[in-house]
């Protein structure tokens, strides 16, 4: 049987994360995941990232160890150390990519350097390895917003992206307007459950018109009622349930375009606005019973290396592998990316 076990590292932004990934005959087996969040930056309402390098710096070595230890390894049974290379903040990229390159260097292993969307696309494979290409990728975080056709692994078309906030940050932002802690998307949702919807007439920025998005308008929409209301304490809810069933809206009508005019039957979501519960039941709503909506466990959605892993072993099983030149990058396409304009 045909073994190899992957270290991942991630500390492209607040969280510093590692795991071991084995396959075993193609299958994937996740042996540990151990994710540090760096908690520092909820007091200042965003990442600082001088803060997040040294936070970094300071864990790496026992949020690795650790990660070994649950394995049950010693760094000598590994095959290979994935990486994230970027995009991400340059300081935070470079500690991670340090350590693994030390690590390589030390143990004679192989290192490979991963995007960090491309660790988020392969994250539902941790748990549905049955989940193979061609599908649509709807990729939100908080620092990116994009529809993908994932035509193969490493064959990706870029299909619309967003042409001002992410996704990610459009939840964040509300979230500060609404007074909850950074950062806010779970907390936005909690709140949203318990509002009525209807009350504020939030826009749908280019609903209508193809696969890109824009989310500023509506963030735009909500600090103005935020202003206007006398009483924000009673509109707080009605106010998060309005904006998330906009913010939703957009990415569902936008991912079922993106199905029906590529005639591909899956649509996956991935990244830390994957957790949201709300869009990933309107997206299963709407694409019909003809086609699937494919959503790995929060845990994996937010930043985390058991993803980087998975995009590493799968570069690695091709034959890659980087030098000990290689450099972070604070942005940049995943490899393998066209962009495409679909006649919508
Ligand atoms: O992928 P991720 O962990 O980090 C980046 O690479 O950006 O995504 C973090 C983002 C944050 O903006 C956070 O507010 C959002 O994901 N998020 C959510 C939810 N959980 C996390 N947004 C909406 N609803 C959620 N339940
Ligand atoms: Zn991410």
């Amino acid at each position: 049987m045909a073994t190899s076990r992957i270290l991942g590292i991630e500390t492209s932004c607040d969280e510093t994360s590692a795991a071991v990934l084995r396959t075993e005959d193609g299958r994937p087996v996740l042996d540990s995941l151990v994710i540090l969040s760096q908690d520092i930056h909820r007091v200042f309402g965003g990442v600082v990232p001088e803060l997040a390098s040294r936070e970094h710096l300071r864990t790496i070595g026992p949020v690795v160890d650790r990660a070994l230890d649950e394995a049950g390894i010693g760094p000598g049974e590994l095959s290979g150390i994935a990486v994230t290379a970027g995009p991400g903040l340059i300081g935070a990229l470079l500690v991670g990519l340090m350590y693994a390159k030390g690590l390589a260097l030390g143990l004679g292993k192989p290192l490979i350097g991963v995007h960090h969307l491309e660790g988020h696309l392969f994250a539902p494979t941790l748990e549905h390895p049955d989940l193979d290409p061609p599908f649509i990728a709807l990729l939100v975080s908080g620092g990116h917003t994009m529809l993908l056709d994932v035509a193969a692994w490493g064959d990706y078309r870029l299909l619309g992206q967003t042409l001002d906030d992410a996704a990610g940050e459009a939840f964040d932002k509300v979230g500060t307007l609404l007074g909850l802690g950074y950062p806010a998307g779970a907390e936005l949702e909690r709140l949203a459950r318990r509002g009525r919807a209807g009350r504020f007439d939030f826009p749908r920025p280019m609903l209508r018109q193809g696969l890109d998005f824009s989310f500023s308008g509506l963030k735009t929409a909500v600090l103005r009622a935020v202003r206007e209301s006398r009483d924000l304490d009673t509109d707080r809810a009605d106010l998060a349930r309005d904006f998330q069933d906009a913010a939703v809206d957009v990415l569902v009508t936008k991912t079922v375009r993106a199905l029906d005019e590529t005639g591909r039957d899956a649509a996956v979501i991935v990244g830390g606005v994957a957790c949201n519960q709300a869009l990933r039941i309107a997206l299963t709503e709407r694409v019909g019973a003809r086609r699937r909506v494919v959503v790995a466990s929060p845990r994996l959605n937010t930043d985390n290396a058991a993803m980087i892993a998975a995009a590493g072993a799968w570069r690695l099983a091709r034959g890659e592998a980087a030098g000990l030149d290689l450099e972070p990058f604070d942005r940049g396409p995943i490899p393998g990316t066209q962009s495409v304009i679909l006649p919508v």
